[in-house]
Formats: C-alpha cells, sequence, structure tokens
C-alpha cells in the first residue's frame, strides 16, 4: 500500500462543468482500480492525497501528472503505508468553504489517526497556522 499526496495549479480553463466532470471520471476510475482519497481545491490550487496498491497506484499518477487539466505537479510526500486512511473514499472533493467541517470528516474518516504529514498539509494547504488548525479540531472534540 502506498500513498502520495502533492498539489498543483488548477488549470484556467477549468470551469465548474469540468470539474464535476473530472471528479466523476476520477472516482469512476479509483473505484475500479482500488484507489482511495480526497482532492482539496483552494482558489487556483489543488491538493490530492491518493492511496492504493503500489503499482496501482504509480499507474494512476503517471496519467494524473500529464492531466492538462492541471500543471506544476509538486509531490509533497511519498511513502508507503500499513493501510489506508479513507477506504470509503474513492475520491471525496472539498474546497475552502469549510475547513472546519473538512478537518472533522477526515478526522473521523481516520478514526481519529490521522498520519502526521496529512495532519499539517491539509490546513497549511488552506492557509490556516497550526495553532488555528488545533482551535478548530479542539472546537469540534
Ligand atoms: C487534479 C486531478 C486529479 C485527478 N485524480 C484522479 C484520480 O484520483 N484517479 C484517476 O483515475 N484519475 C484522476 N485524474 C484524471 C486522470 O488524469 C485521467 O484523466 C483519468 O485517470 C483517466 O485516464 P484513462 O483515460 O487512462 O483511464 C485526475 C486529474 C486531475 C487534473
Amino acid at each position: 500500500m502506498r500513498r502520495i499526496i502533492y498539489q498543483s495549479v488548477v488549470s484556467p480553463d477549468l470551469d465548474r462543468m469540468e470539474l464535476f466532470r473530472l471528479l466523476y471520471q476520477a472516482r469512476a476510475a479509483n473505484e475500479r482500480r482500488g484507489l482511495s482519497g480526497l482532492l482539496l481545491r483552494s482558489d487556483q490550487r489543488f491538493l490530492q492525497v491518493l492511496e492504493g496498491p503500489t503499482w496501482k497506484l504509480c499507474a494512476a499518477f503517471q496519467t494524473i501528472r500529464r492531466d492538462v487539466r492541471h500543471s506544476h505537479v509538486e509531490v509533497l510526500d511519498e511513502r508507503s503505508v500499513p493501510e489506508r486512511i479513507f477506504s470509503n473514499w474513492p475520491m471525496r472533493y472539498f474546497d475552502d468553504s469549510d475547513i472546519a467541517k473538512v478537518l472533522n470528516m477526515i478526522s473521523a474518516e481516520a478514526h481519529g489517526a490521522v498520519p502526521k504529514v496529512v495532519d499539517e498539509a491539509v490546513p497549511s494547504f488552506f492557509g490556516c497556522d497550526q495553532a488555528r488548525a488545533n482551535q478548530l479540531r479542539a472546537h469540534l472534540a
């Protein structure tokens, strides 16, 4: 099992309809390939956490990297993991309209055991510092 976290820049051509199409396509493909994860959007940036069997993940990421619907793909973390976090999420999508809800849902899905690298990457992607993220989490607890 492997997990990759990357960020990228959303293509200026990607309108709402195209985004829905992308999500539909990604979910269907991930269900077929046994991949799971989440896609976050903040303004013109994406952050994706994608996890699954190593060779399926690597193959999918080769395709994703070259996708013209985003650019400047930058891998933030890639590692082997003992198990997946988001087994019920073929590709859950969130934008920055409700950061507290995103943190809460990630934590619930990971049964409170969110890996450190994910726990740090998500608030920081939304421009939220650790103190503020902790406040939001405490508020939810
Ligand atoms: C930001 C972003 C995230 C994507 N996430 C996934 C994903 O999780 N799984 C996936 O199969 N394709 C994802 N895609 C789409 C792939 O690049 C590709 O279009 C899709 O896998 C279909 O490839 P295929 O025609 O070879 O099956 C994503 C594309 C973008 C731009």
